[in-house]
């Protein structure tokens, strides 16, 4: 070979991503898997990343236990599902990384460094957009020793087991979901909110989605409303819209729906917001946690 093609070779050949062992295990319970081996700093197989995205459709909520990656390799895999969500609260961006999101109850020179209050109420990531996320995938930085879990509910199976009153009540029912309706509420609970600019809540202007959602891609019907963001379900009066919103709120997020995730070192978890909603369980005011989240978009919910 000449010297000019052995360099031109060297030059072309991208790097190609090598197959990896690794393992998935469904957690119990109705939400959710573990993969234990997968190296996400790495680029993934073809193969590899069917297997992965076939398990976050089958259990909705994969954990990657171990996950020693940069921002930039936790954007990197996020992008592999489609394009990313940048958050309204600009103030809680990573420096140099708009994708991610510091989800902290950590406050440096009386400065909250992140969302202090993230996930306080059940809810869907920013179903108050008209393209709701496909999908979070959030990642642990600092932990608390006790405390700090997140749990999630299984929309799928709320919708399927919803009594056949409540479930002829929302058919073909349309609901309002709001970012701005909890946040004067959450102002007044804690110090973590910034006021908004008039050019932050003109980007969170309310929208309507149907109350009951089919799944793109995995077909299957779930309920699409939380306490977090929806305030009212059209075309019923305003007290039937209250009552009907509080009893799909209550079943929504009964026991058996529902995984409680205990954060390990290193996890990274990525939840499918199609399929379920979630809440922070909340940690004690003297212990610090930090995690960082990229937001995938998703499609027009039908
Ligand atoms: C989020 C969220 C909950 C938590 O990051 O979207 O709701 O437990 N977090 O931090
Ligand atoms: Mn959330």
């Amino acid at each position: 070979m000449s010297q000019s093609n052995a360099l031109r070779r060297e030059v072309d050949a991208a790097p190609v991503p090598q197959a990896q062992s690794f393992e998935l295990r469904p957690l119990p319970g109705p939400v959710g898997a573990e993969i234990i081996g997968l190296d996400l700093s790495r680029e993934l197989t073809a193969a590899d990343f069917a297997r992965v995205h076939e398990a976050h459709l089958d259990h909705h909520l994969l954990v990657f236990r171990d996950q020693r990656i940069t921002p930039q390799q936790h954007i990197d895999f996020s992008r592999r599902f489609g394009r990313l969500m940048i958050h309204v609260l600009h103030q809680f961006h990573l420096a140099d990384h708009p994708e991610i999101l510091i989800v902290s109850n950590i406050v440096e020179d009386g400065k909250p460094i992140g969302l202090g209050d993230a996930g306080k109420y059940w809810h869907s990531d920013i179903s108050y957009k008209e393209l709701p996320s496909l999908g979070s995938l959030l990642h642990a930085q600092e932990l608390p020793s006790e405390g700090g879990d997140t749990l999630f509910a299984n929309m799928h199976l709320a919708y399927d087991t919803l009594p056949a009153a409540l479930r002829h009540a929302v058919e073909g029912k349309r609901a309002v979901h709001s970012y701005l309706a909890q946040y004067g509420q959450l102002q007044k609970e804690g110090n973590w909110r910034p006021t908004l600019s008039a050019q932050q809540i003109a980007q969170v202007q309310e929208v309507v989605h149907p109350v009951v959602r089919t799944h793109p891609e995995n077909g299957r019907r779930a309920l699409f409303v939380s306490e977090g963001f929806t305030t009212r379900i059209q075309d019923v009066p305003e007290d039937e819209s209250r009552a009907l919103l509080a009893e799909l709120f209550a079943h929504s997020v009964r026991a058996e729906h529902i995984y409680r995730h205990r954060w390990q070192p290193h996890d990274l978890v990525f939840w499918d917001n199609r399929s379920l909603i979630h809440l922070a369980g909340g940690t004690p005011d003297h212990l610090r946690r930090k995690l960082y989240r990229t937001t995938i978009e998703g499609d027009t919910p039908f």
